[in-house]
């Protein structure tokens, strides 16, 4: 338990409309704060990204690393832009060095359809969705990011890596997700998400998963190879509560979570590890509506309000929990009242518009 109610954050707005649902999120909290009262957020704003690399020549700073080190958590918008490249061909994300150097294993994407937006998928049990997909965010294939070999030009080679240190983390943090959700009406389910048929790395994944599996007897569980998941996100993603995956299977599986709750801006993501943990909503940086006041920020909004509860369940600081509540209920009350029609949905409502709403639920 801390002895004060301030709480120091590192944000980090990124770039393209990262840094639009940053500023709308930053005005959103700073009013929670005056409203709820009791809590107190210290927000840095540091540069990192592909337009800080274009500048610079650096993608993030030791000094802006150590900040987001030492923060009580770190908030991002989205980064990286399809033309900003380092010589090798790839990307600039930084966001993905965060998660190794901070041990944020535990990538935490709910699939939840909010009322009046519309699933693409016809049946009307999409209006159920609430599912969550766990993905391990620090090894698995993205192991091998940086440091693949493409042989004279003829083969390229990755390696995934699986550890038992890491899937006994990641395993437990999903049976306490599930259990979290069981005790607030959820089924209290645990989908194991690989492709044990093919690969030793999955089946040695699974193996570590049933035996965690033991400690958790009022949690069931489920297995599904991960093609198959593909298909039931699409068939029956209802049927669903938590799914844990290996890293790049779940961030394939979390864009169809994106695509079945309407689109990514509702897919809202927390990064958590055992002393730090990165919230930052899971799409990138749109490029396509950046600058036109286009993008949703509700995902950036439910991310903060992730962070506000992970905060105040670590340092039991109710009024954060009592904030992130307050979030989440002026969001759900926006869309099922009509104030928030995004304009991703075909509404009228931008991204000022979508912030409006929002900060007149809590009546500022
Ligand atoms: N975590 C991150 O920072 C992150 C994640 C994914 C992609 N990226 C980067 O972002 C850039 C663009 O990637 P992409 O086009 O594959 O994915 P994207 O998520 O940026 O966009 C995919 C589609 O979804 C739409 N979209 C995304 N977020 C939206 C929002 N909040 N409101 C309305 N529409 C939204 C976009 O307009 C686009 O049509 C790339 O450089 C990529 O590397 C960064």
């Amino acid at each position: 338990m801390r002895t004060t109610n301030e709480l120091r954050i590192a944000v980090f707005p990124g770039d393209g409309i990262g840094t639009e649902v940053m500023d709308a999120c930053l005005t959103v909290l700073q009013q929670l704060e005056h409203h709820v009262g009791g809590f107190r957020l210290i927000t840095e704003s540091l540069p990192a990204g592909a337009n800080f690399y274009r500048e610079t020549g650096t993608d993030i700073t030791d000094e802006a690393m150590q900040k987001a080190r030492q923060a009580d958590a770190i908030l991002l918008g989205a980064m990286g832009l399809p033309d900003v490249r380092f010589p090798d061909g790839t990307e600039i994300s930084p966001h993905l060095k965060m998660r190794v150097e901070f041990g944020l294993y535990a990538g935490v994407r709910p699939v939840k359809v909010y009322p009046n937006v519309r699933s693409p998928l016809s049946d009307r049990r999409s209006r159920e969705i609430d599912l969550v997909v766990l993905r391990e965010s620090t090894e698995g294939l993205f192991a091998s990011a940086g440091k693949g070999e493409v042989i004279e030009d003829r083969e390229a080679r990755e390696t995934l890596v699986i550890t038992r240190n890491t899937c006994e983390r990641l395993f437990d943090f999903a049976f306490n997700l599930a259990r979290r959700r069981k005790a607030r009406g959820g089924q209290g389910h645990v989908t194991c998400v690989d492709k044990a048929n093919v690969f030793k790395a999955f089946a040695f994944f699974r193996k570590i998963f049933k035996e965690r599996a033991l400690l958790y007897p009022d949690i069931s569980t489920g297995f599904n190879y991960v093609d198959a998941m593909a298909l039931d996100m699409v068939r029956r993603p209802w049927d669903f509560d938590v799914l844990v995956a290996e890293n790049m299977f779940a961030d394939i599986l979390s864009d169809i979570g994106g695509g079945i709750m309407g689109g990514m801006g509702m897919a809202a993501c927390a990064e958590i590890g055992d002393h730090h943990a990165l919230f930052q909503p899971a799409h990138g940086t749109a490029p396509d509506i950046a600058g036109a006041d286009k993008a949703n920020p509700t995902a950036m909004f439910l991310s903060a309000a992730m962070m506000l509860e992970w905060l105040g369940n670590r340092h039991e600081l109710e009024p954060c929990l009592r904030a992130a509540r307050r979030l989440e209920t002026a969001i759900e009350t926006g869309f099922s009242k009509g104030a928030i029609q995004p304009m991703e949905f075909g509404g009228p409502h931008g991204t000022a518009e979508v912030t409006r709403a929002v900060l007149a639920d809590f009546g500022a």
